[in-house]
């Protein structure tokens, strides 16, 4: 048969994932990164297994609540966010996180497409002018009905609201609700988890969805009606829209919005779910636009005693978290800790534990033990293996197996069981060193079976590092230079995991700093010490010297 290169050629596969787009605060916590992070995670994984990522984040920096603050700031709105924003990205450097685009509802790509979209529902029949008169929560951006009420508070976040009546544009929901019930019916996957779709069918669907209020009139920053300028558009509906205006969608050049949408994952804390899983897929009928295939809200991170707020300090700034404990192990705390869906609790205790437990013991350890007895044994340098034993056997059949069985709970975004997979795998390397007890066998002078065992070893922390790129980029670079192997990214590839056995003998490795050394927290509120290296002790005996 004639060769067809055409032919063999397949285009990767697209995943679009995205994140909320943040309010600009210049407080935002440990909690805010939750999002931010899983959603890198997915889309580091997704690369790393061959697909053709977008991943979106952006700021949400209209409303009545930023020209509030703007206002108490004494800046125009503008300049306010601009600075915020600039923070944001900063974070988010800190942080690891690899968008691929980050949208400013302020930016006119944004702005312009979002005009559009209104006078097409205008066009449509689907906006129409009256009165509103009922509640409003500043801090949510939401409507409420008396009904919707707790004890006189919003129901989303507890404080007070404001009496508003003004003249609005209303979106018809109703038109919509029946299809969109169908189609949340039909399709168990787009809202996860399940308990968060109950919710939504039985607290706001069935009773019967009342129609939206789309426009304000009584401040002014927000993207004008374009037929009517005295009212600026509802921050939610301008919100909401980002994740296809960035595309490109109603410009002149969407080629990212056909490649790209539907999205395959769209991120969310639980209290957004309402906007996410009612309104923009109705929003997204209206406009004829095919809805993102999942919507995924995650649960809450909270302290001991509750919500965190700015005024609990040091221990959620993620900033200082990241200086303290490096930005790899509080994304490996994120994941690790609380199940993705759940609720779960923040304490700078549980991060250490999982600091000194998992990463300096479990995996700090496999790499320091496994590379001093190459050093002690082989002068440091990979022997070939030869034969196998039952105990080999069962490492090398559990490394054959973790890529799939990581890729399935990551699909399902189980963030927390795939990293607990993965440890399992390095629990059994290092029981594998235990077991066979490498030193009993260079002194009884069984060399070939010392090269095998310590080959394993190797080849195993090479799965395992590649394994970790998505939740820890920085840490994989460090074993690799440790192993010898970083320059040469062939071994470092998701193909190259798949196979057992392609660290190639010969290679000299290279022993370095401890990958996470043990950390102490001293008293209450303090920061966390590092117990000093034997080189910085020997430094600072030098400097207390001089
Ligand atoms: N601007 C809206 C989203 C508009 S999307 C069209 C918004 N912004 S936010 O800045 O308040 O929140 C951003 C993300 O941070 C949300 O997913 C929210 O759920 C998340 N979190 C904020 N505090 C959180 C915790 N304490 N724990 C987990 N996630 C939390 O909402």
């Amino acid at each position: 048969m004639m060769h067809n290169p055409k032919k063999e050629f397949r285009m990767p596969k697209t995943f679009y994932i995205t994140t909320p787009i943040y309010y600009p605060s210049d407080k935002l916590h440990i909690g805010h990164s939750y999002t931010t992070v899983a959603a890198d995670v997915m889309a580091r994984f997704k690369r790393l297994t061959g697909y053709d990522v977008h991943f979106l984040t952006g700021t949400d920096e209209h409303g009545q609540k930023i020209e509030r603050r703007a206002t108490e700031a004494g800046e125009d709105p503008q300049v306010f966010v601009d600075g915020i924003v600039m923070w944001i990205k900063e974070l988010w450097r800190i942080l690891d996180i690899s968008y691929d685009d980050f949208i400013r509802t302020t930016e006119p790509r944004h702005k312009l497409s979002v005009q559009k979209i209104f006078q097409k529902f205008y066009d449509q029949g689907d906006i129409y002018k009256a009165k509103y008169e009922g509640w409003y929560c500043t801090p949510c951006e939401s409507f409420l009905n008396e009904r919707q009420l707790k004890e006189n508070k919003c129901p989303d976040c507890g404080r007070p609201v404001e009496l508003v009546a003004e003249e609005s544009y209303f979106f018809r929901m109703s038109r919509y609700a029946a299809r969109l019930l169908e189609h949340i019916e039909n399709h168990p996957e787009f809202i996860q988890p399940a308990s968060r779709k109950n919710e939504m069918i039985n607290n706001f669907l069935r009773p019967g969805l009342e129609d939206l209020c789309v426009s304000r009139t009584t401040f002014r920053w927000g993207i004008p009606v374009p037929f009517d300028e005295q009212h600026v558009i509802y921050v939610w509906l301008d919100a909401l829209s980002n994740y296809i205006t960035a595309l490109g969608y109603f410009s002149e050049d969407d080629a990212q919005f056909l490649r790209f949408w539907p999205a395959d994952v769209q991120l969310i804390g639980k209290e957004i779910v309402r906007f996410h899983t009612i309104y923009w897929p109705i929003f997204l009928m209206a406009l004829g636009v095919a809805l993102p295939k999942k919507v995924f809200g995650h649960g809450w991170l909270l302290l001991d005693d509750g919500k965190m707020s700015k005024s609990k300090g040091n221990v959620i700034d993620p900033t200082i978290l990241a200086e303290r404990y490096g930005s790899d192990a509080i994304r490996y705390f994120l994941l690790r800790e609380i199940p993705f869906g759940a609720d779960g609790s923040f304490s700078e205790e549980a991060l250490l534990q999982r600091h000194n437990f998992d990463l300096a013991n479990d995996l700090g350890n496999l790499l320091n033990r496994t590379l001093a007895m190459l050093g002690k044994y082989f002068q440091g340098k990979v022997p070939s293996p030869a034969g196998e034993e039952a105990g080999d056997r069962a490492l090398r059949e559990a490394a054959a197996v973790l890529p799939s069985k990581i890729t399935e709970l990551m699909d399902e975004l189980q963030f927390s069981n795939a990293l607990a997979e993965l440890w399992k795998f390095i629990g059994l390397a290092n029981k594998y060193i235990d077991d066979v007890a490498p030193w009993a066998l260079a002194r009884e002078g069984q060399q070939e079976r010392l090269a095998t065992v310590l080959y394993n070893l190797l080849e195993s922390i090479r799965i395992i590092s590649v394994l970790l790129l998505p939740v820890m980029p920085r840490t994989p670079e460090k074993i690799w230079m440790q192993l010898g192997i970083a320059d040469q990214p062939a071994l470092h590839n998701w193909q190259s995991i798949l196979e057992f056995g392609l660290l190639p003998a010969g290679v000299q490795t290279a022993p370095g700093e401890v990958l996470f050394p043990r950390l102490e927290l001293t008293g209450e509120g303090e920061a966390p010490v590092r117990q000093a290296t034997k080189k910085e002790q020997d430094a600072a005996g030098k400097r207390a010297s001089r």
